[in-house]
């Protein structure tokens, strides 16, 4: 018994497991990477600081981080025929749509090299997809745009990088705003990790089979997709803008109403949790961060931004949402803050998911590690028909 968990390396690859990685306090709304508190790490690190941290256990020294990010630079281009398997999809392909193919075809290229359990081969897997993520996200867009993607360029940063992919054309280069690329990479930190959450389940359970990581992380793209999961950040956002249509802020009592109503089967998105049953840590950073973003660019009187706080006002006052513990989510904000970046709403839980690449890695990556591990094979408790004999299509 380690905790509230039943401990089984048979269960490694699944829910109730033993982990070092992230420590989450769901009443506290505390949650740490490796013991360091969100609130630091998201204010005094930069995301690739904090893949370091997840991956091996510490934060890095300077020419760790050196080295580290020199690496991670050398792995930013993927091979050019992936784009070929951009080619198949329609350009208004959702991109996690998009996502999950292009993770998975990247097995096709290192596969037959890659040997999850050899822990070099491991970390160069680890290496690989924290670079190429960023990558592949930006040639999603480009491609839904019509536009020509943009190759990395190794003397940025990784997050300049990503949004110079981004917005960059040939046409017009992109100069970054230090503000918008640390809103940027704050996102990433936010999104790094996060225990055993259905997408990271669904990673160690993939990845316990033994095959390649690569297929593993395209599996956690796959279900990060879903809105009660990674989805709920763009519809955090489209609800918002479906409340602003209503009428705004002088419509959310009406919007409330809807959602207290059982039958209209309608969610307050980016709000609620499984574990947090406080003020996710990560909702307050990405609050501040609008705040910050939105001065930044002169839209500090953002509508949706002021019907946001408005409606989190409202339902952190009302019975209903106190007594079901339900607070404000890490999506709740997030989607305000990508959006005045120029992030658009379909590209949002792509953009999660390039986050939580680390983490999903470093879960498989210990599981892996555990000499003790096996595949994950849970149970079920079957109460379906009992014994019976199949009789004549005749007698049926
Ligand atoms: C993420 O696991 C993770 O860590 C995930 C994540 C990560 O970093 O990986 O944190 C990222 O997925 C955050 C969650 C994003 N999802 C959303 O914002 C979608 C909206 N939220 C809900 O779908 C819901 O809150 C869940 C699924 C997130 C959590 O559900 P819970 O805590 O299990 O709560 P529940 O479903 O048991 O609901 C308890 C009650 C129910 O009412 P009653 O049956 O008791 O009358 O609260 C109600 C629910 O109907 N409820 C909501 C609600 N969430 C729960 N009612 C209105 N709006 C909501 N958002």
């Amino acid at each position: 018994q380690t905790g509230m968990f039943t401990y089984d390396p048979g269960f490694m690859s699944t829910a109730s497991c033993q982990s070092t990685i992230t420590y989450i306090d769901g009443d506290k709304g505390e949650l740490l990477y490796r013991g360091y508190p969100i609130e630091q790490l998201a204010t005094s690190c930069d995301y690739l600081e904090t893949c370091y941290l997840l991956l091996y256990g510490e934060l890095p020294n300077p020419q760790q981080k050196t080295d580290f990010v020199n690496r991670v630079t050398n792995h930013t281009m993927v091979n050019e025929q992936m784009q070929f398997f951009l080619r198949g999809f329609r350009r208004d392909a959702h991109p996690m749509a998009v996502m999950t193919g292009l993770v998975g075809a990247l097995s096709a290229f290192y596969h037959d090299s890659t040997d999850i359990n050899n822990p070099e081969h491991r970390e160069i897997s680890a290496i690989r997809l924290i670079a190429k993520m960023p990558t592949l996200v930006a040639m999603a867009y480009k491609y839904s745009m019509g536009q020509p993607y943009m190759y990395p360029q190794n003397k940025l940063g990784y997050t300049s990088n990503f949004m110079r992919m981004m917005f960059a054309t040939p046409c017009e280069e992109y100069e970054p705003n230090d503000v918008l690329v640390r809103a940027m990479d704050r996102i990433f930190i936010l999104h790094a990790d996060h225990e055993q959450n259905a997408s990271t389940s669904t990673v160690r359970l993939c990845g316990s089979s033994g095959t390649n990581p690569f297929a593993a992380i395209a599996a956690g793209v796959a279900c990060l997709w879903g809105p009660a999961h990674g989805g709920a950040n763009e519809a955090a956002l489209n609800m918002l803008e479906d409340i602003q249509k209503m009428g705004g802020v002088a419509k959310i009592g009406e919007f409330v109403s809807k959602v207290k109503d059982k039958n209209s089967g309608i969610k307050l998105m980016g709000f609620g949790h499984r574990v947090y049953k406080n003020y996710d840590p990560r909702a307050k950073l990405m609050r501040e961060t609008c705040h910050e973003v939105l001065d930044t660019l002169g839209l500090g009187n953002d509508p949706l931004f002021k019907l946001a706080m408005a409606l989190e006002k409202v339902a952190l006052e009302d019975e209903y949402f106190v007594s079901r513990k339900l607070y404000p989510n890490v999506d709740f904000y997030s989607g305000i803050v990508q959006r005045a970046i120029g992030i658009p709403v379909s590209l949002f839980t792509a953009i999660f998911a390039l986050a939580r690449t680390v983490g999903w890695i470093a879960q498989l990556n210990e599981m892996i590690a555990d000499p003790e591990y096996k595949i994950g094979r849970p149970r079920q408790l079957y109460v379906g028909a009992t014994k019976r004999d199949v009789q004549p299509i005749d007698k049926r």
